[in-house]
């Protein structure tokens, strides 16, 4: 199988490292600005120096207001039946397929994990898909992580404000959570290293756990306890609820008007 890979950048250069190791495809990217990648890969430097190859897929990988400007010189490379795989945020069948014709396009929505193969993958394929592209990329996703296939296209714009953008919030609350522990007096270094083990061991222990997250919540309560007190602040007037309702319907809103 060969496999193209257009724009390999933060996201698809970690897709791509996992893909290398874990698929038996030849992977072919086009690497406009010579930046070092992965090793086993073919590197092009636009479509006029892939002139006469034919691909089984083509995955996009370039950012959502890149896509009409970059993807209609490559059609001509897409081979006979072979499918089109977007990991675009927003950008729709619909408009992919104004751009490539009547063609088999897959959306998979990753998030970044998939450097350590822990992405959350969002999957739609439009209706020209036949069950060959849906293995095709259910190998890439699964690859990376896991694959939740939708039926709706919306459903993966709502994914895309939870999973995709997720890590940037994780990141933010980290880097806000550091800074406390630092006001309260410790190093740089003491700080991220007590916040990121807590926040690592709580969330591999709510994974490993049948119970609601609010039930575990309140077993590392106890009455007038240290906990209750910081949990009173940061549950006060309901603001984190409605901090992280409106930062998700932000991220939704912006993945409509990419569509
Ligand atoms: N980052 C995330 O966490 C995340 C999560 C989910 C989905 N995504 C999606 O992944 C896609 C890529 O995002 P990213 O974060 O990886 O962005 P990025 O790091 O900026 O990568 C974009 C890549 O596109 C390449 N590119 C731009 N114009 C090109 C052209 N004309 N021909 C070939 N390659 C071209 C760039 O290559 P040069 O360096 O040569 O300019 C760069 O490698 C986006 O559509 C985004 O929505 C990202």
């Amino acid at each position: 199988m060969d496999i193209l890979v257009v724009g390999c950048g933060k996201m698809g250069g970690a897709m791509l490292r996992r893909w290398l190791d874990a698929m038996p495809a030849r992977f072919t990217t086009v690497n406009r600005s010579g930046r070092a990648l992965p090793p086993g890969t073919e590197h092009a430097t636009g479509p006029d120096a892939l002139t006469g190859r034919r691909f089984d897929a083509i995955i996009i990988a370039v950012k959502p207001q890149q896509i009409p400007d970059v993807m209609p010189a490559y059609t001509d490379l897409l081979a006979d039946g072979g499918c089109y795989v977007s990991i675009a945020a927003g950008f729709s069948t619909a408009s992919l397929g104004k751009l490539v014709g009547d063609q088999p396009v897959i959306r998979i929505m990753p998030n970044l994990p998939a450097l350590i193969g822990r992405s959350v993958n969002g999957l739609f394929a439009n209706p020209t898909c036949q069950d060959k592209h849906r293995d095709l990329a259910n190998e890439l996703a699964r690859t990376t992580g896991t694959a939740v296939w939708l039926d709706d296209e919306d459903e993966l714009d709502r994914l895309t404000a939870i999973a995709g953008s997720g890590p940037g919030y994780v990141f933010e609350i980290a880097r806000s959570y550091v800074a406390a522990a630092q006001a309260l007096g410790f190093s740089k270094e003491t700080a991220r290293a007590l916040v990121l083990e807590t926040m690592g061991g709580a969330i591999e222990m709510a994974t490993r756990s049948d119970q609601d997250v609010a039930d575990l919540r309140n077993s590392v309560m106890s009455k007038n306890g240290t906990t209750e007190a910081g949990i009173n602040v940061l549950r006060r007037d309901g603001q984190l609820d409605a901090l992280l309702r409106d930062t998700t319907r932000a991220a939704y809103d912006r993945a409509v008007e990419l569509r």
